[in-house]
């Protein structure tokens, strides 16, 4: 029997996976080919053109994972690897597949630290696998950058994504709402991509509804927007006067998150911005000069006689 061939291989798992209503079953069975061969993509490419022979073990591995991307196991779950900016992360069970949408967020905060002048100090709060923070780290020369995260298992995942890339984050096991007193009013820039999603609203993607962790995923009230809140209220206390927060956010919520922070009287300017595919996703806004913990006074004057 003459040995299976890269195309023939790729061809196969494209139509199980289109059959399995993957949506991106091209992408995703060139991906699996590149995992089991040791390639990257551009190189599986190259070798479907030239119709390359696969030993029997890569090809029957290839089959098997193809079968577990049909049953809807997330692709990174299973190549155990998603990709960050210029960034690859080690990812699995217990903790959230960074998205491409959150690379603009990632970027709306890149953009802030850079503007904030030399050495800032960054804060992610609900970092997961710690893919904003460490992005943040590999792009913003200088500055020192501190991540919190409440569950223990993606705190691990968050921890050994920063040893292995050898970027210097500060990555903190606790609650997002409560961390960090010892950044009260100092901090530059707060980004956070903070569970969002209405309670009730249970995804329909598999991938996300039965192996993103809960904790990652629900916002904890009808809106959606009680965690985001009390993170945002959080991010006010860190930011210095002027500083500034860059929140990601459902589609649903680009006016709802907006209103609510004007409406707490502590950010200025508050703009929504578009992701890739010109839904609203990232919420930016500016802390206000006047109220701030940062610009009362030390010691009040003393009244009377
Ligand atoms: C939508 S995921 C985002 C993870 C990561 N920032 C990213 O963009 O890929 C939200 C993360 O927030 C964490 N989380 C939820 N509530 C939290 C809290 N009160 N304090 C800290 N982290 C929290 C979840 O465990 C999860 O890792």
């Amino acid at each position: 029997m003459s040995p299976a061939t890269v195309d023939a291989l790729v061809a196969q798992a494209r139509r199980t996976l289109t059959t399995a209503g993957i949506a991106s079953p091209d992408a995703d069975a060139v991906e699996l080919a590149a995992f089991v061969l040791g390639l990257d993509p551009g190189e599986v490419r190259l070798r479907m053109v030239l119709r390359a022979p696969v030993v029997e073990r890569d090809a029957t591995r290839l089959r098997d994972l193809v079968a577990d991307r049909a049953t809807r196991v997330p692709l990174q779950h299973l190549t155990g690897r998603a990709y960050f900016r210029r960034l690859t992360l080690a990812v699995g069970p217990g903790v959230f597949v960074p998205r491409p949408e959150t690379e603009v967020t990632a970027g709306l905060a890149v953009e802030a630290a850079w503007a904030a002048g030399p050495a800032p100090v960054l804060v992610d709060l609900c970092t997961g696998s710690g893919a904003i923070a460490l992005a943040l780290a590999d792009e913003v020369p200088g500055s020192t950058v501190y991540a919190v995260e409440l569950s223990p298992a993606a705190h691990a995942w968050a921890v050994a994504n920063r040893d292995r890339l050898g970027l210097d984050v500060d990555v903190r096991l606790g609650d997002a709402t409560t961390a960090f007193d010892d950044l009260v009013g100092v901090v530059d820039v707060v980004v956070s991509n903070p569970p969002y999603i209405p309670d009730g609203a249970v995804p329909l993607d598999p991938e996300v509804r039965d192996h993103d962790p809960e904790v990652a995923l629900y916002g904890r009230s009808a809106d959606g927007l009680a965690v985001p809140l009390a993170v945002a209220a959080r991010a006010a206390r860190l930011l210095r006067p002027g500083g500034v927060l860059v929140m990601e956010h459902a589609d649903a919520q680009g006016e709802t998150l907006p209103a609510a922070l004007r409406a707490t009287g502590e950010w200025g300017v508050v703009l929504d911005h578009l992701d890739l595919a010109g839904r609203p996703r990232t919420t930016v806004a500016r802390r206000a000069l006047v109220g701030h913990p940062a610009a009362e006074p030390v010691s009040r004057p003393t009244l009377g006689p």
